[in-house]
């Protein structure tokens, strides 16, 4: 290898080891959602996940969890009816039951809502 190339392959290799380092911090810290003190029991809220879908959170005397907003049948966007307390596809009116792993209530949707890992860490509610 000449001058050139031994430049060339360890510049690459550089940039590769810092882009690695860089990839690695962004994947190993989970997403802030909301601080936990500003998130009480009895709270919900939509927020965007990881993958940029929308999602919605809850917090019960059990703990956090939460649930991919799209539904499950052909991909409208769910909304949380508090009255309900369902999350409610706006297509065909298939609904979901958020306090129960997200099982379909009624409608057309095959399966539950996906869920989505969360959890409290000090004091904020991440995505895992
Ligand atoms: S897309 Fe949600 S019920 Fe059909």
């Amino acid at each position: 290898m000449n001058r050139r190339g031994f430049l060339r392959s360890t510049a690459l290799a550089a940039g590769a080891l810092i882009l690695g380092r860089t990839q690695s911090a962004v994947a190993a810290s989970p997403k802030r959602i909301v601080k936990a003190s500003k998130f009480p029991v009895g709270s919900h809220r939509k927020f965007v996940a990881v993958n940029g879908a929308p999602a919605f959170l809850f917090r019960t005397k059990s703990g956090v969890f939460a649930y991919s907003a799209i539904c499950t049948h052909q991909g409208c966007t769910v909304d949380y009816l508090a009255a309900g307390k369902k999350l409610v596809c706006p297509c065909h009116r298939g609904s979901f039951d958020p306090f129960k792993s997200g099982k379909v209530v009624s409608g057309e949707p095959p399966r539950p809502l996906d869920k989505i890992a969360v959890s409290i860490q000090k004091d904020w509610i991440v995505q895992s």
